[in-house]
């Protein structure tokens, strides 16, 4: 049941997509999400050097016999970053699948993708920029709604209504997301037109995520409400946990403040040892409104399991109605 495109294109077991996170998609992360039946997208960001990206890689390899892809990040982060170089060593191991997110679709890399032949998934949040990845000639979209957790751009289109419209739009296959948690959500976006389902949030609470376990706890206590956009006026709207570190760089906002002020609350190296410490309010968390639908920590792939199980039931009871 629910094999599409995407899962015969991907060779996965389930439609599922684990969501690139920084920090968080670690090698050992993405192997958990590969051998759960999924995706797992590493994370090249996370890495500085060429060599510390390829042993990374590496370490995938060795965890898991399953696809993988490698996430090309395009959005703006505080180092110089060469995206050709994390391509040179993805193609150089052999990796398959390569995905892009971000604020442009990559119009300098795609050739490259096209030469080296790989599948090309791009990840953005509005049909106009589907289409224009699409004509340059991305395999797969992903799109993801403003319930999302991480970027949400400007355009402010709920999952509802971006997953139907992208997929009347493109006639490449697409992956939905942004508000699945369980089997209601994953079933409800294959409904909307996907054939494949990206999941971020819901899987920041597995048993396997590298963040500390009292983090884990209190997102767990999260509600749907409990999360807030912020960096707006950077234009770099991201839906985070509304915590301390959050409702201080909205009221920096508020105020007007500069860019440095701002960057400074939101730095990776602030989220990081929140993730490692457990440290609550000392950075900024992305996370979606799904939050509010998690009650337990279970593995990757008891949560995929289950995912399918409530599916295929919800399915079945649908048909028998
Ligand atoms: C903690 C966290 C970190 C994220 N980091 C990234 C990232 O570095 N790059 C990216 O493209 N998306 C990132 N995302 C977005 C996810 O890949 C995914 O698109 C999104 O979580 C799906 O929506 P959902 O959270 O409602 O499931 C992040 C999401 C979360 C929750």
């Amino acid at each position: 049941m629910f094999q599409t495109r995407i899962t015969e294109m991907l060779g996965i077991e389930y439609p599922l997509v684990g969501g690139t996170m920084m920090w968080i998609s670690t090698p050992e992360f993405v192997a958990a999400v590969s051998n759960g039946g999924g995706l797992g997208v590493l994370a090249s960001v996370m890495y500085e050097s060429r060599e510390a990206f390829a042993t990374a890689i590496d370490r995938v390899y060795d965890l898991t016999d399953k696809p993988f892809a490698v996430n090309i990040n395009l959005f703006p982060i505080s180092r110089p970053v060469d995206n050709r170089l994390y391509l040179d060593v993805a193609i150089e191991k052999g990796v398959r699948i390569v995905e892009t997110s971000g604020h442009a679709a990559p119009e300098d890399l795609c050739s490259r993708f096209k030469e080296a032949g790989l599948i090309w998934i791009h990840k953005c949040v509005g049909i106009r920029y589907a289409v224009k990845a699409q004509n340059l000639g991305a395999d797969i979209i992903t799109v993801v709604g403003y319930e999302n957790g991480g970027a949400t751009g400007k355009l402010d289109i709920g999952t509802m209504v971006l997953v139907p419209c992208v997929s009347q739009a493109v006639d490449v296959p697409i992956i939905g997301g942004g508000g699945v948690s369980d089997g209601r959500g994953f079933l409800a976006v294959l409904a909307l037109g996907a054939e494949g389902v990206i999941v971020g949030t819901r899987l920041l609470i597995t048993q396997e995520a590298p963040i500390h376990d009292d983090l884990k706890r209190a997102l767990l206590q999260a509600r749907e409400v409990d999360t807030m956009l912020i960096m707006r006026s950077i234009g770099a709207t991201h839906r985070v946990w509304a915590n301390a570190a959050a409702r201080r760089c909205a009221e920096l906002e508020k105020e007007q403040a500069g860019l440095a002020e701002i960057l400074q609350i939101v730095a990776g190296d602030r989220a990081k040892r929140m993730y490692d410490a457990g440290a609550l309010d000392e950075g900024v968390i992305s996370c979606g409104q799904c939050v509010g639908l998690i009650h337990d920590i279970p593995t990757v792939k008891e949560l995929f399991d289950r995912i399918i199980t409530q599916a295929s039931d919800i399915t079945k009871r649908l048909a028998d109605s």
